[in-house]
This record gives structure tokens, sequence and C-alpha cells, in this order.
């Protein structure tokens, strides 16, 4: 019937007193698997408040004591990775291969925020005035990061763990309080992670984790007055929430239409790989999917044939045995993915978020940036030649946060910068550029007589 997990306040698990549970649906039995809790509005309320107040002594720890207890918790959640990864199987489907992956590449993100944090938060700047044209020599200017508050996190089913820590990690080590709203499909995977940072010994109220439907505490979240800032990762909902929410910085990635152009001169072998790699892992449930191909009309016979060679030998069944293609997150999704396979080419512009790969023919490079660029959608692309010259012009031409060349889109290392353009985002991630988006500078000037 499904085990019941509590939600985590105040360093406490604890059971709502909405009385109520949501269900979780394990997409390859398609039974519910577990429940965690209906948190009410009131329990979001005091996770504010107590949020609020662990932050200022949590501001005021020195910067190694917040990076010591960051890379204690890495190294607790690498410890934790069989069941962590065992609840990633069961509620979002993802192969129990991949899933140990992203709890590896969690715990390696959490300790390299520790340290990129020690380094770009342990400095600041010195300015003096009479670089200024009509200053004297009287005004010394010192700026340092300080945090911004309560951060608001928000991970999508497909990376719950991390893209959960992507968000928390740099909000702790800012010096930041942090609360947690998992997607429902990976609730548990997160409360699971959360435990890791309790074992760790963080301070209470400084990391809540709130699960409950959207509909009932979604809008009173990301509108809550005791939030400074959100990171969002996810669908359509961020443009509601950008919308909706107060005057605070907003990180958000939405989604793609990564584009994969490929030129005469390709290794079309390598293209294969990529296409397959790209458009398939997760079965297409990622934002960086390769999600459709412009393919030039001489060697698109080709490369169709070494696509669909390597498309007939991926595996279709359970993640439990590390299939290629593993049921998609919920029923609504598959049907969305099966209606809208239609030669009226709506394929073409939306994000079909599962294992399904649309070809354009095109006689241009011209016709294939066009493509791209006339897309909602700005987060990677890639471009595929042997050419460096034309894949630097094309990777410059292409509206996209990120270009790929010979290779598939993707997000990591997760140090690298991460953004999109137009509706794939605001802001830049990547560990650096989250550590930054959530300080906010402090100048103190010293007047001289
Ligand atoms: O869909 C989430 C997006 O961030 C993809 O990440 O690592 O699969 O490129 P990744």
């Amino acid at each position: 019937d499904g085990e019941a997990y509590k939600y985590y306040a105040d360093g406490e698990w604890k059971k709502s007193s909405s009385g109520k549970l949501v269900p979780i649906i394990n997409p390859t039995t398609r039974k519910v698997h577990y429940k965690v809790q209906a948190c009410t509005q009131e329990e979001v309320n005091k996770v504010m408040e107590t949020a609020k107040i662990a932050q200022k002594s949590w501001a005021k720890t020195p910067l190694w004591k917040r990076a010591e207890l960051l890379h204690k918790a890495a190294s607790i959640l690498k410890e934790h990775k069989a069941p962590i990864a065992e609840s990633l199987v069961k509620e979002i489907a993802k192969p129990a291969k991949d899933a140990v992956t992203e709890v590896v590449r969690s715990g390696d993100l959490v300790s390299y925020c520790a340290e990129e944090g020690v380094r770009i938060l342990g400095e600041g700047k010195f300015l003096v005035s009479d670089s200024f044209p009509g200053n004297d020599r009287t005004k010394y200017c010192l700026t340092s990061k300080i945090p911004l508050g309560v951060v608001l996190a928000i991970p999508p089913f497909n990376y719950p763990v991390n893209l959960a820590v992507s968000k928390i990690a740099p909000a702790l080590i800012a010096g930041n309080s942090l609360v947690l709203k998992p997607p429902t499909q990976g609730a548990v995977s997160c409360l699971h992670m959360v435990h890791c940072f309790h074992l760790a010994g963080f301070p209470k109220g400084l990391i809540s984790c709130v699960t409950g439907k959207g509909s009932e505490i979604g809008d009173f979240l990301t509108m809550h007055p005791g939030v400074n800032c959100i990171s969002f990762t996810g669908g359509d909902t961020g443009i509601a929430i950008s919308k909706k929410a107060g005057m605070i910085p907003l990180q958000m990635e939405l989604g793609g239409k990564d584009a994969c152009i490929v030129l005469e001169d390709a290794d079309l072998d390598l293209v294969a790989a990529n296409i397959i790699k790209g458009g398939f892992s997760y079965s297409g449930q990622r934002c960086t999917a390769v999600k459709v191909v412009l393919v030039m009309e001489s060697v698109a016979d080709a490369l169709v044939e070494k696509v669909n060679k390597r498309v007939a030998k991926l595996t279709v069944g359970p993640p439990e045995e590390n299939s290629d293609i593993t049921p998609v997150v919920s029923e609504s999704s598959a049907n969305f993915i099966e209606d809208n396979v239609r030669p009226d080419m709506r394929i073409a512009w939306e994000e079909p978020f599962g294992p399904v790969l649309p070809v354009i023919r095109i006689t241009s490079v011209e016709e294939g940036i066009h493509h791209c660029n006339a897309s909602n959608f700005g987060l990677q692309g890639c471009v595929f030649t042997k050419d460096i010259n034309k894949a630097i012009l094309i990777g410059d031409a292409m509206e996209t946060g990120t270009v790929q060349i010979n290779s598939a889109p993707a997000r990591g290392p997760d140090h690298f910068p991460f953004q999109g353009i137009k509706d794939s985002g605001i802001g830049s991630q990547g560990i650096t550029n989250s550590i930054n988006m959530m300080t906010k500078i402090k100048t103190t000037v010293i007047n001289l007589p």
C-alpha cells in the first residue's frame, strides 16, 4: 500500500497535521509505492519562521565550518547511495546504474561547492575613490558577499537529488537557509538525501523539506514573503512562478528543444552515438536531451540508417534491469508523448520529454540555424562537423545558453555554467554562478578626513 514518509522541519521528522498523504506511483508497476505528507500552509509558515531564525546564526558561522559540514554531508550522501538510488528507481524509473551515478555526482557536487565557496566567498574587493574623475583619495571601499536569507529550492522529477543539491549546497555555503519543495515523483529520494544533511549535523531549522500538492502549497511557497530567492528547475510552472514571485532573485531552468545540427563532413558514427545518448538516455526525460536533429540532406539517409540500427538495439524494460528505455514518469506523460507524434510537426517545436526524436532535412546551414532560433526555447544545442571554424560560427549564431561542438548537449560537469535563454530560463547555474547568485554584494566605505 506504500510506506508513508514524514516531512522534515526544525531538525525533526514530522507528520502533517492535515492527516493527508500524497501517493507516489511507481511508474513501472503503476501502483502506489510510497506516500508523503500533504503539508499545510500553516506548516509552511512555521518552516519559513524557523528558516529565518536559523539563517541569522548560520550566516555568522565561519565559512570553513560551513564547508566542513558540507563535506561531511557529501560523504554521508555517497555512503547512502544504495538506498537513495533504490528510491530513484522506484519513484521515477531511473535505470539502477544511472540512479547510483546521480547520487555520487551529487556528493561530488556538494564537496566541490564547499571548496569553491571557501575560495570565492573568502575574498572581496578593495576600491579607492581617486580612480573616478573628480575624486581625491579620500574614500576606501570594501566589498564582500553576504547571504540573501531564505532560499526556496524546487527541483524537478528527473534529477530530484542532483538538482536539489545543486541548489542546497550553494545556498548553504553562502550562508543562506534552505527550504526544499520536492517534486511528488522524487519526494522520497529527496527526503533520503535530506536525511544525509540531517546526519551531518546542520543546525536545526536551517534545512527543511516540505512535501505536498503543488495546488495546496505551491503558490503559497513561491509567493511567501519569507522567501528571499527561488531556484527552480522544471517546466512551464516556472513561467507562472516568475510572474507571481516578489522582488527577489530567481534562478530558473525551464526545459529546452535542443537542436543537433549535422553538417556533411561530420563523423556520422559519432553523431549517431551522440543522438542515441542525447535523445534516448533516461527515455528522453532530460531538459538537455537532443530534441530535434537538423541534418544536411546529402547525409540524412546515411545518418538515419545508423541511428535506426542503434535504436533497434536499445533495450526496453524495467529500471531494475538497467534497460535503456524505462517507463516514463507517469501515464499522462506516456499519453502525451504518443498523442503528439503526428506528421503535422508539433513535435518539431514542442518538448516531448520522452524517447521520440524528429529528424528534419536541411539544405543549408542557415536553414538549420533558422529552425534552432525560431524555437521559444534556448537551452543548449550541438553542432557536428570536422571544421572547427564553421562550428564556432554556427555556435555563435545559435541562440542558446550553451553550444556543444561534436557532442550531445549536457549540463555537466556540474561546475560549468548552465543557462537557458528565452523560455528556457533566467540566470545561470553551475556551482560558481549559483553561489554568486545566492549572495548579494555588501560594501563598506571608509571616509578619510
Ligand atoms: O533535465 C535537467 C537538466 O538539467 C539536464 O541535466 O545532466 O542530464 O544534462 P543533464
